[in-house]
Parts: structure tokens; C-alpha cells; sequence
């Protein structure tokens, strides 16, 4: 057994869907029942090194800075423990992650914690993976983190196993100057989280009428992506995202995750865009409102939102790059 520590630290961006990903063939696998489609968010990150050392008797998670314990550790011990399958060594590893934005923010941050921490695990275990095997990693520690690793806008082929499940970048992020403002309603924690939330999903009546249209939806917002046609990307994307909260609020147990301040957006969304605004939404398993523009809009649009009852905070993110890792020596 080696006694030498590995260690290898990555960067990642978080993502925000316009084509969601909610519900699972696989459950255990994140094999997804359908694809879906989304962008890298820039200027936001998460850092995280990964150590193994013979000196350790277990994992250890350390989060912004504060040990963790519980589901969290968890669920980052099982990810460990297939990179360790993987590359055949058992050595225990302290993992270190830092976000630079809000863990209350509302913004998914198991996309980039899963992402970076599949590049540094991997690295520091001595695995050499290609792109999509990273991909396929990521995706076992969360499913929207497999489309965090490839750069700018990023299409999850669903695929039908672990081998054909990954994402891929379908254009690079200076493609398209899109900016995610995201109009923060809430910065507490889900009542029910997306790991539950899509063993629900097949529950509800409307899933499967959901599953059968999503390809014509990926075909056509793939294709506005490409032709960086806004109002084809627009239609779809609040279809898609309306499809999936009428069956998150449809299952064996309702989910209702819209506040007042939620549909006071969805509304203004809409009235902005009537009058020549080119903006739209989308919302992911939460009342927060990711509303998406050309960068030229980004500030009216952020004021804009900031004048609706009940916003705490607006984030701008433009598309971000693929995952990284970072050099040796560099601070989290
Ligand atoms: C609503 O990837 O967070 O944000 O695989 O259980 O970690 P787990 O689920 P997760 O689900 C994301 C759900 C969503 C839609 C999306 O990002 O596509």
C-alpha cells in the first residue's frame, strides 16, 4: 500500500437547465428517463481538493470551511468509494470544497460540488479519464453534475446505461452572451430535495406524456442554441420547465415549490417580454427564478426583478467554461 499523499484540486460551475432532468430509469445509476439541456454558469464556482492519505481512518468532508457529518459526508463517501473501485486503492481522502456563492442562494451547488470533486478524486486516485468518462462519474454523485464538466452549453444524452449516459457540449460558452439572473425568493433549504423528488416523478399521471414529447423539446432547443434564435430557446424552455413542475405539483406527493413571488415573476416575465424585453424563465426544484437574457438586458433586467415583492437578492451569471483542474499549489 502506498504511503505517499495524492492529491489533485478542480474548479467547476454550477448549471441551470432549459431542458430539465426529472426522473430516473436508474435510480441508483442516474440513468435519467429523459435527456436534457443546459448552460454552464460563469463567475460562479466551487473548488475542491481531494487527498488521499494513509494516515486517515475515514473521510472526511470539510464544506466552506466547517467539518460535515451525516447524509452530506455520505453521500460524498459512496462517490469515494467508486472512484476508489475504480482505480483500485484504499486509502481514506479528506475532501475540501468551497463555493463562492451562497450555499442558500438557490442555486444547485450538487452540479459543481459533483463535477469538481469527480476531476480532483479522479486525478488524485491516478485515474486518467477522457471527458466523458468524467462526465459519467460526476453523474453518479448527482445527475445534473454529469453536465457541469463539459464547457458552455451542455446536452445529457440520457442514454441507457452507465456507459452511454454522459453529457456533451454542443456549443462553447462565448457561443451565445446569455446572462441567469437569478431572483433569490427563498435561501433556505428544500423541504424535498431532487434525489427524492425524481423517485416521484413517475408517479404523476403526466410523466410519461412529459417523456414521450421531450425529444421534439431537445431537438428544438438544441437547435435554437445553435441558431441563437432567443424567442425558439424562450417558447421551449418555459414549456419545458411548466411541464416539469405540473408533474412535480401531479405525484404521490404534491410538490409545490412556487411562492407568490415566484408567479409574480413568471407573470413579469411574460409582460416584459410582450414589450420587446428579450427575457424568460425558468425555476428548478425550488421558488427561485432564473431568468434568462442577452447580456445587454442583464442590468434592466436585474432591476427589473429587484423591485418584485419578495426578492432577496439578484445573481448574474453569464455561460461559463468546462470544468478544470487546478495546479498544485493553488488556494482553494
Ligand atoms: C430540477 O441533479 O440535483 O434542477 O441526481 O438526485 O442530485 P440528483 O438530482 P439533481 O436534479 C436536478 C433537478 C433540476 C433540473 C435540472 O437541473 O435538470
Amino acid at each position: 500500500m502506498s504511503t505517499e499523499l495524492k492529491s489533485a484540486a478542480a474548479v467547476s460551475h454550477p448549471n441551470i437547465a432549459f431542458i430539465k432532468y426529472w426522473g430516473n430509469r436508474d435510480h441508483h445509476l442516474r440513468i435519467p428517463a429523459s435527456g436534457s439541456i443546459s448552460m454552464n454558469l460563469g463567475r460562479l464556482e466551487t473548488r475542491t481538493r481531494v487527498t488521499f492519505n494513509p494516515a486517515l481512518t475515514a473521510d472526511r468532508l470539510i464544506l466552506n470551511g466547517e467539518p460535515t457529518s451525516g447524509k452530506q459526508l455520505q453521500r460524498v463517501q459512496t462517490f469515494l468509494d467508486h472512484v476508489r473501485r475504480l482505480a483500485g486503492i484504499d486509502l481514506y481522502a479528506e475532501v475540501e470544497s468551497k463555493n463562492d456563492f451562497p450555499t442558500g442562494a438557490g442555486i444547485a451547488s450538487s452540479a459543481s460540488a459533483f463535477s469538481a470533486l469527480a476531476l480532483a478524486a479522479a486525478a488524485a486516485a491516478g485515474l486518467q479519464l477522457s471527458e466523458a468518462e468524467l462526465s459519467r462519474l460526476a453523474r453518479r454523485g448527482s445527475g445534473s453534475a454529469c453536465r457541469s464538466v463539459p464547457g458552455g452549453f451542455v446536452e445529457w444524452l440520457a442514454g441507457e446505461d452507465d456507459q452511454s449516459s454522459y453529457a456533451v457540449s454542443i456549443a462553447p460558452a462565448d457561443h451565445w452572451d446569455l446572462v441567469d439572473i437569478v431572483a433569490v425568493i427563498s435561501q433556505v433549504h428544500k423541504p424535498t430535495g431532487s434525489t427524492e423528488g425524481h423517485a416521484l416523478a413517475e408517479t404523476s399521471p403526466l410523466q410519461k406524456a412529459r417523456l414521450k414529447s421531450a425529444p421534439a423539446r431537445l431537438e428544438q432547443c438544441r437547435t435554437a442554441i445553435l441558431r441563437r434564435d432567443f424567442e425558439a430557446l424562450a417558447e421551449v424552455s418555459e414549456l419545458d420547465c411548466n411541464l416539469m413542475h405540473a408533474v412535480m405539483m401531479t405525484g404521490a406527493r404534491r410538490l409545490l415549490y412556487w411562492q407568490p413571488a415566484t408567479i409574480e415573476l413568471m407573470h413579469a416575465a411574460g409582460e416584459w417580454r410582450r414589450s420587446g424585453i428579450p427575457v424568460f424563465y425558468t425555476i428548478d426544484a425550488g421558488p427561485n427564478v432564473h431568468l434568462i437574457c442577452p447580456a445587454a438586458e442583464a442590468d434592466r433586467v436585474a432591476a427589473a426583478a429587484a423591485q418584485i415583492q419578495g426578492i432577496k437578492e439578484v445573481l448574474q451569471a453569464p455561460a461559463g467554461s468546462a470544468a478544470h483542474l487546478l495546479a498544485e499549489e493553488v488556494n482553494l
